[in-house]
C-alpha cells in the first residue's frame, strides 16, 4: 500500500489524468491484475492470440499503433515489437515501472495521450464536449489496435462531470454524452487507413457470491452497430471479494477486426 502511495505522489502525469483518477486507476490496475492472475489469465491469452493472429495477416509491417497500452497485460509486446519497425504506444498514463520494463525495446515508444482529446477541455470548463479526436491519423499505420478501451472512455469523464459540472448535468445529458465519447472513439479508429483491431467488453455479469445466480447484466455506452465478432470470451475479472464479498463481475468481451480490406488493398480477393 505504502508503496502504491509512493508512486502516486511521484508519479511524473499530467494534470488530467490525476483530476480524472485514471493514476490512481492505472496504479490499481497492476495491483488488481496480480491479485487476481490465475483468473486473468486466459483473457489476457484470448487478447495476445487474437493480435497475433491479426498481425500475421500484415503483409508490410512498418508500424503499429496501440491505443490504450496501459501495462500491457493483453498486448503480446515481444512479437509486436520484433515483427513492425515501430511501435507506439498511446495511454493517458504510462508508469514508469512499465516503461522500465520495456526499455529494451528500443522501436517501442510511449505516448502519454488522452485519446478522447476531451480532457482538457472539460477540466477547463467543466461542462459537456465532444469530438471526433484525430491523434495521430496522418502517420500511415500498418495496424491499430484499441486494447480495452472502448468502455472505459466515457467512465471518468462521467464521473467527474457528476461531482463537477457547473451547471449540474441531468442523468439524461450525462448518459447522451458517454454514448457520444463512445460512438466518437469508433469513429476515430475507422477512419485509420489500414486494418484495426477493436478488443472490447460488451456486457458486465454480476453473480452471487457463490457464483451460481445473475443478478445483473449491464452494459456499456455502445448504442451504434458493430460488426460481427471475430470472437468472443468471458473474462473473470473481479471474483468475490475482489469488489465485494456480495457478488463477483464476468465480462463477455469481443474483438474485432475493422477495415478488414486493408490487411491486402493490393489484392483484396486474397483475404
Ligand atoms: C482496461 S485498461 C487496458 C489495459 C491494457 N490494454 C493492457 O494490455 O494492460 C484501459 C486503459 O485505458 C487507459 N485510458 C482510459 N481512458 C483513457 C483516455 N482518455 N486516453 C488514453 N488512455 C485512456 C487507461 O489508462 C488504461 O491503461
Amino acid at each position: 500500500m505504502l508503496n502504491e502511495i509512493l508512486t502516486y505522489l511521484t508519479a511524473k502525469s499530467t494534470k488530467e489524468a490525476r483530476a480524472m483518477g485514471h493514476l490512481y486507476e492505472s496504479i490499481s490496475l497492476i495491483q488488481r491484475e496480480k491479485r487476481c492472475h490465475k483468473f486473468w489469465l486466459s483473457h489476457r491469452t484470448h487478447c495476445k492470440n487474437f493480435i497475433i493472429q491479426e498481425m500475421n495477416k500484415v503483409e508490410t509491417k512498418n508500424s503499429v499503433l496501440i491505443l490504450g497500452s496501459g501495462p500491457l497485460h493483453e498486448i503480446p509486446i515481444i512479437d509486436l515489437a520484433s515483427q513492425f519497425d515501430r511501435v507506439d504506444l498511446v495511454d493517458v498514463v504510462h508508469l514508469k515501472t512499465i516503461k522500465n520494463k520495456y526499455a529494451h525495446l528500443k522501436n517501442v515508444f510511449f505516448i502519454e495521450a488522452d485519446i478522447t482529446e476531451l480532457e482538457v477541455e472539460i477540466l477547463r470548463t467543466k461542462k459537456i464536449f465532444n469530438k471526433i479526436p484525430s491523434l495521430l491519423l496522418n502517420n500511415h499505420y500498418s495496424l491499430v489496435i484499441s486494447a480495452n478501451l472502448l468502455s472505459q472512455l466515457p467512465y471518468h469523464l462521467k464521473k467527474y462531470l457528476e461531482n463537477k459540472a457547473n451547471p449540474k448535468l441531468t442523468e439524461l445529458e450525462l448518459e447522451t454524452f458517454c454514448y457520444q465519447v463512445s460512438a466518437d472513439h469508433y469513429k476515430y479508429i475507422s477512419q485509420f487507413s489500414c486494418p484495426v483491431l477493436l478488443i472490447t467488453d460488451l456486457e458486465s455479469h454480476y453473480y452471487g457470491p457463490a457464483n451460481d445466480e445473475l443478478i445483473e447484466i449491464q452494459k456499456p455506452y455502445i448504442n451504434f452497430s458493430l460488426p460481427e465478432a471475430q470472437e468472443s470470451w468471458w473474462w473473470n475479472v473481479a471474483p468475490a471479494p475482489e469488489l465485494s464479498k456480495e457478488y463477483s463481475l464476468k465480462m463477455k468481451v469481443s474483438a474485432f477486426t475493422l477495415n478488414i480490406h486493408l490487411f491486402n488493398p493490393e489484392n483484396p480477393t486474397l483475404i
